[in-house]
């Protein structure tokens, strides 16, 4: 049997925010070595930021920023009259990105210590920033948080590692060894964007490095109500 709530039955509990995954110990006790230890992907950063359409005085969300080494980037695209918001939950990843903002004096750059899925964001932001943060992209929760606190229209942008076509198992072994320190779980590598897509319209996916990176970009709705993207037909494009 089916009953109607009465109008003066009380509101549904609220859901328990989500237990905290452990953090990785490459996100803590190695996050003072994660600029060296991370450097050769610096090139890859540097296409992620340049396919995200941000120019001078627009304020961007750094989302999983790390130690900040897309911060700069950012900031040389929004100037100094915009504004760049890096959330990171690792406190160890936050410090040193704190400390490479006051050694760098930018006084538009700040952190939000805090996991995406609940950070509180003080900005209407125009554009989000999401760098080799493949579990962020797993999270719904971290993805409606942050696409919540962008203007309708802003530029997207996300990029990092992925499966490359499972013939390729060469690659992929060094796929699984190279992301292996960096990421809680391989689920959904195959189409790390698949939950991103469904939020965004005009969705551009560039695969390189043999399938095995990816840049993907879109903008969020202009208007209310789900995404063309959501509404489309599962398989359709
Ligand atoms: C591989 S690092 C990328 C850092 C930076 N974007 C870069 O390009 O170097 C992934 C970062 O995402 C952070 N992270 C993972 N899950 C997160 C979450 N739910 N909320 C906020 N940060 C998260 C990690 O702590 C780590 O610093």
């Amino acid at each position: 049997m089916v009953m109607n709530r009465s109008r003066t039955s009380p509101p549904p509990a609220r859901r328990p925010a989500r237990q905290a995954a452990p953090l990785l110990p490459a996100y803590r006790e190695h996050a003072r070595s994660y600029d060296r230890d991370t450097s050769a992907f610096q090139h890859y950063r540097q296409a992620i930021v340049e396919a995200l359409p941000v120019g001078p005085g627009q304020v961007v969300l750094d989302v999983g920023c790390g130690t900040g080494l897309c911060c700069g980037l950012l900031r040389d695209k929004v100037g100094p009259q915009g504004g760049v918001v890096g959330i990171e939950e690792s406190p160890e990843m936050a410090a040193v990105a704190r400390e490479h903002i006051a050694a760098e004096d930018w006084h538009n750059v700040t952190v939000v210590q805090a996991r995406a899925e609940d950070a509180e964001i003080a900005v209407t932001a125009d554009a989000a920033l999401f760098c080799a943060v493949h579990d962020i992209l797993q999270s719904r929760d971290a993805l409606r948080n942050v696409l919540n606190r962008l203007c309708p229209g802003a530029w997207v942008a996300a990029g990092g590692g992925k499966w490359a076509p499972a013939v390729m198992v060469a690659v992929n072994m060094h796929v699984r060894m190279l992301h292996a320190p960096y990421v809680r779980s391989f689920d959904g590598f195959g189409r790390p964007w698949s939950n991103l897509e469904q939020l965004i319209e005009d969705v551009h996916i560039q695969e390189m490095a043999f399938g095995s990176g990816y840049i993907v970009t879109g903008q969020t709705p202009r208007r209310a109500g789900p995404s063309r993207a959501a509404q489309r037909a599962p398989g359709q494009r």
